[in-house]
């Protein structure tokens, strides 16, 4: 091993370096700008609201979502960690290193606020510990870009905003605003820097990098759908909240897209076509809230919630 790169002090290596990748480092920069103290937003919070009021349901509903937020934050400091250390480029190395500080932050401050909360916080389901744990495991550097900054991320930014639009609890809300901002920046390293490491990958490794977005997209689908019930009885609109996720998500492989060489032939890019297809499969699978279902769709929706319960089984 040949250590140190003397190279990354050289005038000519950050002129290019600088060239290419300053749009990567700015998001390390803009990390440090915006850092903010989760301890003193909590109490803040908490001081100018009087604490937490919400009825006892409507806290165990809260409590069953955010346990895949709060497990999703720690997976995402290690992940991230793991990122830098492993990322070859300095810039992008920077823009991991800020994103596991934001992650620490992220982690301690959900679960001061659901300490906060009260109560015994529910295990993962299974399908959100297999998709967790996946990341977690694998080593390959464009799987944990792809999965955590371009899909899990946003899944946690969409979670976001359907718990502040349902107005569950004004302390939960404003500090969630705090998160969502971090983590657009946390978004922007896997849309500037994957399109670098797919280049590289060879016709196999594309390969199993779709089946690994496949995978993930698939565990996150029965997720939601063996976690439907909190959402309703937190008053969130599933409908609405999963097509905005699959819009925001639609933008963010723009976002990739256009940071592409050639069009990336290494993961799955929604067509037109798809999008109406993802947008009648949410209709179908997560009706909109008083509206109504035939029998044949309430039958297949009971179908559904039962392979859901025995999948979690399987996977627990
Ligand atoms: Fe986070
Ligand atoms: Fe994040």
């Amino acid at each position: 091993m040949h250590w140190p790169p003397y190279k990354l002090a050289t005038r000519d290596y950050l002129a290019q370096a600088q060239k290419k990748y300053s749009r990567v480092e700015r998001i390390y920069h803009v990390g440090q700008h915006h850092s903010w103290s989760g301890k003193d937003v909590l109490r803040d919070l908490l001081r100018k609201h009087g604490g937490i009021d919400l009825p006892p349901d409507k806290r165990a509903a809260l409590r069953e979502i955010s346990s895949t937020l709060l497990w999703g934050e720690l997976a995402a400091w290690s992940i991230s960690a793991d990122l830098a250390l492993q990322l070859k480029t300095v810039e992008a190395k920077m823009a991991a290193t800020s994103q596991t500080h934001d992650e620490a932050r992220h982690f301690y401050t959900l679960r001061d606020y659901l300490l906060e909360l009260g109560g015994e916080l529910p295990q993962l389901d299974g399908y959100s510990h297999t998709v967790l744990t996946s990341i977690l495991d694998s080593s390959c550097l464009a799987e944990q870009l792809l999965a955590l900054q371009l899909i899990v991320e946003n899944l946690a930014v969409n979670t976001f905003k359907a718990l502040q639009k349902a107005q569950v609890e004004p302390v939960l809300a404003e500090l969630l605003s705090y998160f969502e901002r971090d983590e657009a920046r946390h978004i922007g390293l896997g849309v500037l820097y994957l399109p670098e490491l797919l280049e590289q990958l060879t016709p196999l490794q594309a390969f199993r990098l779709q089946l690994f977005q496949v995978k993930v997209a698939t565990l996150i689908g029965w997720g939601a759908q063996l976690r439907r019930p909190y959402y309703e009885a937190l008053g969130i609109d599933l409908n609405a909240s999963m097509r905005r996720g699959m819009r925001l998500h639609l933008e963010v492989l723009a976002g990739l897209r256009s940071h592409c060489e050639t069009e990336p032939r290494a993961i799955f890019m929604a067509s037109a076509e798809q999008q109406r297809m993802n947008d009648l499969s949410v209709d179908l699978f997560f009706p909109r809230a008083g509206s109504h279902q035939p029998q044949w769709q309430r039958v297949m929706l009971g179908a559904t919630n039962a392979v859901a319960a025995v999948g979690e089984r399987l996977l627990a």
